[in-house]
This record gives structure tokens, sequence and C-alpha cells, in this order.
């Protein structure tokens, strides 16, 4: 559906990005997944048509956009990072005005924002000035307003930032529900496990550039990540420690602060090698918590640095 092609721009000194491809395929929700500054939003004000690149190009369809942006226009949705509504207008007149852009009107814009208020679970206070709404609403407002005109490619950037735990699960929800109605997603985040939650395809991208690519199982097997077990025993001493090393999958095994801490092949047996070698031994676990690697630990091991700081 989307080919972007070793695109590049600069802001004067500062390269916001540095060669970026990626391919997004029909049915996919595809995830720009990287710390603040790293170009997410750059990236998609290109594929928006906001802007130019410096070199580069996007192919929607299998034609140039930056030769024509008509048709991506017609089928695209932008949700942007910062909220496009007027906070005088109540919910239902932001819709009306968003929908005329879109070039949308009488019975056919009133039955579709009755539509998209529904989506967004804002139908009962679709009425209410914005300046009343929470930070959540505003933003599920903000996601309305993309999808009055059926958009076949949605792009949302950072949804989710700065709001409430249960607004984040509703659009969490919708971005799901939207998918299953056949609606193509590009997704950004700094929040990894949003990511995770959402993304069949996944680009992480720091300093203008993508670091890895994959599905979340693909890229974690990518840098060969391992799983943590910290366990409590009865007895946690070096004798336990030793025998838990006998393990062929434990590759890294102490004891800090009273628990075991080990690292082990991500497979898994793991779970189940550790416990049998326990309980074979006479020993009996107190407690146990088992990590598997996640996104956070690929964006670390690639840059050396947390990927929310
Ligand atoms: N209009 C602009 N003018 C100058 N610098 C910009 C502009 N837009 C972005 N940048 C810079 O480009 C880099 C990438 O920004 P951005 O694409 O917004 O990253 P992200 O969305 O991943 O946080 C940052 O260093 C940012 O400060
Ligand atoms: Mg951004």
């Amino acid at each position: 559906m989307l080919k972007v092609k070793n695109l590049y721009k600069s802001f004067g000194d500062v390269k916001a990005v540095e060669g970026i491809s990626f391919e997004v395929k029909k049915g996919q929700i595809f995830g720009l997944l990287g710390p603040n500054g790293a170009g997410k939003s750059t990236t998609i004000s290109i594929v928006s048509t906001l802007l130019r690149p410096d070199e580069g190009d996007v192919l929607f369809e299998g034609k140039s956009i930056l030769e024509d942006s008509v048709p991506i226009r017609k089928k695209l949705g932008i949700v942007p990072q910062d909220i496009a509504l007027y906070p005088t207008l109540t919910g239902y007149e932001n819709l009306s005005f968003w929908g005329s852009v879109y070039g949308l009107k009488g019975a056919e814009l009133k039955k579709r924002i009755e539509e998209v208020s529904d989506i967004i679970g804002l139908n009962g206070r679709i009425k209410d000035r914005v300046d009343k709404y929470s930070g959540g609403m505003k933003r599920r407002l903000n996601i309305g307003a993309a999808l009055l005109h059926m958009p076949q490619l949605l792009i949302m950037d950072e949804p989710t930032v700065g709001i409430d735990p249960q607004s984040r699960n509703h659009i969490l929800d919708t971005v799901l529900e939207l998918n299953r109605q056949g609606i193509t997603i590009i997704y950004t985040s700094h929040y990894m496990e949003e990511a995770e939650y959402l993304c069949n395809e996944i680009c992480i991208m720091d300093e203008g550039r993508i670091i890895a690519s994959g599905s979340k199982d693909e890229l974690v097997e990518l840098v060969k990540e391992k799983t943590q077990i910290n366990i409590r025993l009865n007895k946690t001493d070096d004798a336990a420690l030793k025998i838990l090393m006998k393990i062929d999958d434990v590759m890294d095994a102490r004891i800090d602060d009273g628990q075991i801490i080990l690292f082990g092949t991500n497979s898994d047996v793991l779970l189940a090698e550790v416990i049998s070698m326990i309980t074979a031994n006479g020993l009996f676990i107190e407690s146990i918590d088992v990590k598997k690697p996640n996104l956070e630990a690929v964006f670390l091991h690639l840059t050396g640095k947390a990927l929310r700081d």
C-alpha cells in the first residue's frame, strides 16, 4: 500500500531524518517506535504530504506522492501529535468543521458525525464545548476528526501522550477495532508496550534512522535478549546458585537482595527446567518472577540507552 524510500530531511543543521525506508502492507498496524526527537513526526509529515523530503520518495499504491498528492490525500486520515480542535466550539461543531474540510455536508455529514462519535465513545458528550473535555476526550475527538471521510490509511502520531489510563485503553481498543474494520494504520509511539500490543510490524527509530524492524518476536530474536527469572527460595545461597548454573539454558545467575537473579536463553522450556531443578534438589520456591525480553530491552541493546529518558 505504502512504500517509503530513502527519505532525508534536515531543518538547518538538524538532520531530522536520514535515510528512512519501510513498507506498509494493506491491513497492517505498522508501528514507528522511538524516543522523542527520533524523527517520527517528520517522517509522518512527509508521508502525509505536509512536508517535502530533501531526498527520497513515497509511493502510495505504486505512485509517487511527490508527483501527485491527490490519491493519498483522499484516502488518508491524520491524527496529529498536537491536538487540532477549537476549544470554544462543541465536539459536534468541531467534527462538523473537519467534515466540511473533507467535503462532507448535509445528511451524510450528520450521519458520519453520529457514527464517529460512537466509535470514539463520545456520543453522550458530543454537544458539550471542547474546553469542558478532559485531555483524553480531546484526544478521542482528535481521532474522530480524522475518521469522518472513512480513510483507508490512518496515521496516528503519539495519540496517547499525556492522558489517563482509561482513555488510553479506550484509544488502543479503538485502534484495534478500526483495523478490524479494514483500515490500515501507521502508529507512532515512544511507549514500547503500545507497539507490542498493537503492531504486527514495528520499525524502531533513533536519531533519524531505522535501527531495527520486524515483528515483535523477530526484533526480540534479533538481539538474542535473555529471559530474566527472579527466584526466592527457602534457602537462597551459593549452593542453590551452583545447582541452577548446571542448567544448559541458564547463561548467568547471581544473588542480589536475597533472591537469585537468573538470565537464560529465551526458550519455552527455561522456566520448566528451572523449577524441576529446584524441586529435584529438595528446595522450595517462595516466589518466582519471569521477565521475558521486550522492545525496551531491544532498544537498550541496540542503542545502549533507555527508550524513555
Ligand atoms: N520544523 C522544525 N524545525 C526545526 N527542527 C525540527 C522541526 N521539526 C523537527 N525538528 C527536529 O528534528 C528532529 C526530529 O523531530 P521529530 O520528527 O519531531 O521527532 P519525533 O516525532 O520522533 O519526536 C528533532 O531534533 C527536532 O527538534
Ligand atoms: Mg513526534
